[in-house]
């Protein structure tokens, strides 16, 4: 039996990760989660699988050594999954070193004490062993609009606080490959979007706000473009690069589907209006006339596009899910979960969004 060490897996992706691996491996696999519970991490998405005996939750911070060398010690890790970080762009330009503390430090810590358990006297590794870092297409800057596409070799330009921390780690993570030929793979995966994920990202945010008949804000010219990727196709991808993938490679994770933000508010407009029954007096709020274009994002970047190319010829991985289809699952899901949307909402998220946006 296979033991994971996730991290941050009481976040957005992280959580639906360790859904897919439980629907797709059941009692083979075990799971460790290790979260600190920041405001993004919610152990809510979770309670569907915190009963199972295959599965133990741990509290912590992954830049406290001592917790994280503790459960190596205590168990025989096979994978490391390493997701937790800080995330939010806006939050990392307010708030620059807690990205720098999590994200490089926090990596630091766990290749450290993953290094440790599984390294020999002889320098090599226990057989087996991998550790995937997960991380983000920020890292290679911003394209122009009409111009070309994110490869592996792309060279990195990170301009955010949030993509300069993950940068920081992911050559952390190359510098433990070149050093020490440690057994890692990297992610960099495009925007991802699906249940659980936190209203301060944009689609989150515009359902929820739409759903309230509340202003819908708009960076800038709303002309941005990311490439949106459905999160079970980011969390299959992620099992993929680790059971299929060549050790010390980098593999780009993107949607095809590349979308204007000012797209994405659109569709999602138009489809909560095809979604919401007639007699549902939340139908008449939902309209274009709450699109608020306010101040732009400092240091906005234009456009991000992968070209998965690498992980689909080498893998097989392609994106599944269109985004007419994942949008619908993911409004359905928001639709579901309200109480979900009400405590994450509640308490420190109204003080966050009053100070974030002035409308
Ligand atoms: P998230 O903010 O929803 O979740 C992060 C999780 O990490 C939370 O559960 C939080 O409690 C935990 N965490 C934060 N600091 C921690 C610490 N010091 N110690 C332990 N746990 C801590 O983030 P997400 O959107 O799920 O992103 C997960 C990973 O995927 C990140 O590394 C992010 O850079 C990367 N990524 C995200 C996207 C995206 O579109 N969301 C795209 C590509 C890559
Ligand atoms: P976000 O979901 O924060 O992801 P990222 O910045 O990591 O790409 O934002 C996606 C895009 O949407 C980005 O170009 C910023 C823009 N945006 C808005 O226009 N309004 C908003 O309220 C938010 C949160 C984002």
């Amino acid at each position: 039996m296979r033991t994971y060490l996730v991290t941050g897996g009481a976040g957005f992706i992280g959580s639906n990760y360790i859904h897919y691996m439980f629907k797709k491996y059941g009692d083979e696999i075990r799971i460790i989660n290790v979260d600190a519970l920041t405001y993004a991490g919610n152990p809510e998405n979770l309670r569907e699988v915190e009963k199972r005996p295959n599965y133990t939750f741990v509290k912590a911070d992954i830049c406290d050594r001592e917790a994280i060398e503790k459960i190596f010690a205590e168990n025989d890790i096979d994978r490391v999954v390493h997701f937790a970080a800080e995330s939010h762009v806006d939050r990392s330009i307010v708030y620059p070193e807690v990205f720098v503390q999590t994200n490089v430090l926090g990596t630091a810590v766990m290749l450290n004490c993953a290094k440790k358990a599984w390294e020999q006297p002889d320098g090599t590794y226990l057989p087996g062993k991998r550790f995937l870092h997960v991380s983000t297409d920020e890292v290679y800057g911003s394209l122009e609009e009409d111009g070309g596409y994110f490869y592996e070799t792309t060279p990195y330009a990170p301009h955010s606080p949030y993509s300069a921390s993950k940068a920081g780690a992911d050559m952390l993570v190359k510098s433990y490959m070149d050093t020490y030929h440690f057994p890692a793979n990297i992610t960099n995966c495009s925007n991802n979007y699906g249940p659980y994920q936190f209203p301060e990202k944009l689609i989150p945010l515009i359902i929820n706000n739409a759903l309230q008949g509340k202003k819908l804000p708009v960076y800038g010219d709303g002309k941005n473009v990311r490439d949106w990727l459905y999160v079970e196709d980011h969390a299959k991808a992620i099992d993929m690069v680790q059971e299929q993938g060549r050790l010390f490679e980098t593999y780009n994770v993107g949607g095809h589907n590349e979308k204007q933000n000012i797209e994405i508010i659109k569709i999602i407009i138009e489809t909560l209006q095809e979604m919401l029954p007639a007699d549902d007096p939340r139908k008449a709020l939902v309209s274009e006339d709450l699109i608020t274009y306010v101040e732009d994002r400092k240091g906005h970047d234009r456009r991000y596009a992968i070209a998965p190319d690498k992980i689909k010829a080498e893998i097989g991985w392609y994106p599944e899910t269109m985004f007419k289809e994942g949008i619908k699952k993911t409004i359905a899901w928001y639709f579901e979960h309200e109480d979900w949307m009400k405590n994450v909402t509640s308490g420190d998220y109204q003080k966050y969004y009053s100070e974030m946006y002035k409308i």
